[in-house]
């Protein structure tokens, strides 16, 4: 397994570019079953997930080319000969759930591994299954797959989330698109990745309104076709950067960076003393002075998300004061909290409640990731910590970042990727 070796202490200053979001780019690939025209998604971020999105699409029988040569321009197209997601897939990446709802909408049937446990709590996916339920698709379970199936078509009905979830938004608005008349998801999830696929799906010629809103509506059309689209950028990696810039004490231009997707993070920075200012396409973060704390509770979107609570309690392991973070998302998610103490953190967490009292400095230790967001956590320690961090199972941040040293070594970071059988040196 690789590590990354990281020596603290060097403020990072320059320009990162923001590459295509994960969490959009994996629905647009599963978008991809709903039509046997191909769909060219560009700005595709190269990284371990998108890879196994590729290899279960190719094994439900879609042609998946690499346009550009390089991964980030992918077209997804042809007939399904196979529709059943195995467990061996579903199993690594979660978000392979999501071609539940475009198999069963454009095959009429679907068998799809349940996901099983995950790093950072039991992630039920209950309402993706009613969702579809109430689209006339009668499901089982069996033998540990979801087996899910209608006589004909779709059709429309109105599903009411007890409580909003990407996944489960996603699933059922990508399955309404092909569906007999009209869909109306109350209660939707709001991210920006809704509205991306939302927009993707429209130029396939899907009828859709009000994505982003609590309601959205879908009239279901007879079929999609091919269409062009380019990933948006990815609000999470931007985010972490961002803290990047923060927790240094640098100054980065953060390009495809966009505050409008990042607002409670940047109302936040701001609180803990960090300067954010935004024209056209960049983001720039910079701080000069020791950070503050302050108060987060992560919530669904417009509120602050999840998959920056780890990034921002390596931060606030280093400011002034005392912190709380209230994790209300997922209930597992506090696996960082253990490693980053062992850099010299001081965090009490009392079930969904972290406080954390802020030091003045980290030091260097052997640490693991334990999960994507929590994997970069580390690095922003370890890029502030004295001496050395040697940070394992990177595989963890493969799954979600791109590039990751090299977009920190060329701010002037001191990481480095040492191979599984490469001997561990000083750097
Ligand atoms: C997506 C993101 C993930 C992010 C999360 C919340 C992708 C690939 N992943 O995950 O990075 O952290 O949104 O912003 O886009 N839940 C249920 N029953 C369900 C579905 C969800 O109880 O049927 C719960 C989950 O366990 C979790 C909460 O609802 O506690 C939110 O989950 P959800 O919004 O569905 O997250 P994902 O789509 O899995």
């Amino acid at each position: 397994m690789d590590h990354f070796i990281i020596h603290g202490g060097y403020p990072l200053c320059g320009e990162i570019v923001i590459g295509g979001a994960k969490n959009s780019a994996l629905k647009l690939l599963a978008a991809g079953l709903l039509t046997s025209d191909q769909l060219v998604l560009s700005n595709v971020p190269r990284i371990d997930d998108i890879v196994t999105m590729c290899v279960l699409l190719k094994q439900h029988g879609l042609n998946v080319t690499d346009i550009s040569g390089d991964g980030s321009v992918l077209s997804v197209g042809g007939k399904i000969t196979n529709t059943e997601a195995p467990y061996d897939i579903v199993s690594k990446m979660r978000a392979s759930v999501l071609v539940l709802g475009p198999l069963l909408a454009r095959c009429h049937e679907a068998r799809v591994s349940l996901p099983g446990g995950c790093a950072i709590g039991t992630r039920p996916i209950t309402l993706h299954l009613k969702g579809l339920e109430t689209l006339g698709a009668n499901i089982t379970l069996e033998n540990g797959y979801i087996c899910a199936s209608t006589t004909s078509r779709l059709k429309g009905g109105e599903v009411v989330f007890p409580f909003a979830s990407v996944g489960a938004t996603e699933n059922v608005m990508m399955a309404a698109t092909l569906a007999e008349g009209r869909t109306t998801i109350v209660n939707a999830a709001r991210e920006p990745e809704i509205i991306d696929l939302a927009n993707c799906l429209k130029n396939m010629g899907a009828e859709i309104k009000g994505a982003g809103e609590k309601t959205i509506v879908i009239d279901g059309v007879d079929s999609l076709h091919g269409a062009h689209y380019r990933v948006m950028p990815d609000r999470i990696e931007c985010g972490t950067y961002a803290c990047a810039a923060a927790i240094t004490g640098g100054d980065l231009r953060l390009i495809n960076g966009n505050t409008d997707h990042l607002a409670a993070v940047v109302q936040t920075l701001r609180h803990c003393g960090v300067e954010v200012h935004q024209t056209d396409n960049v983001m720039r973060v910079w701080c000069k002075e020791r950070l503050r704390s302050t108060e987060i509770t992560t919530e669904p979107y417009p509120g602050f998300p999840t998959d920056m609570q780890a990034q921002f309690m390596a931060l606030l392991s280093v400011a002034e004061g005392t912190s709380k973070v209230t994790e209300t998302v997922f209930e597992n998610r506090f696996m960082h909290v253990p490693e980053l103490v062992r850099l010299g953190a001081h965090i009490d967490v009392q079930g969904s409640l972290a406080t954390i009292h802020g030091v003045r400095t980290l030091t260097g230790a052997p640490v693991k990731a334990t999960d994507l967001r929590a994997s970069f956590s580390l690095i922003l320690a370890g890029l502030v910590a004295h001496g050395e961090t040697i940070l394992d199972h990177v595989h963890h941040l493969d799954r979600g970042y791109e590039a990751v040293e090299r977009k920190l070594s060329a701010c002037g970071a001191k990481i480095e990727r040492v191979q599984k059988n490469q001997e561990i040196k000083p750097v």
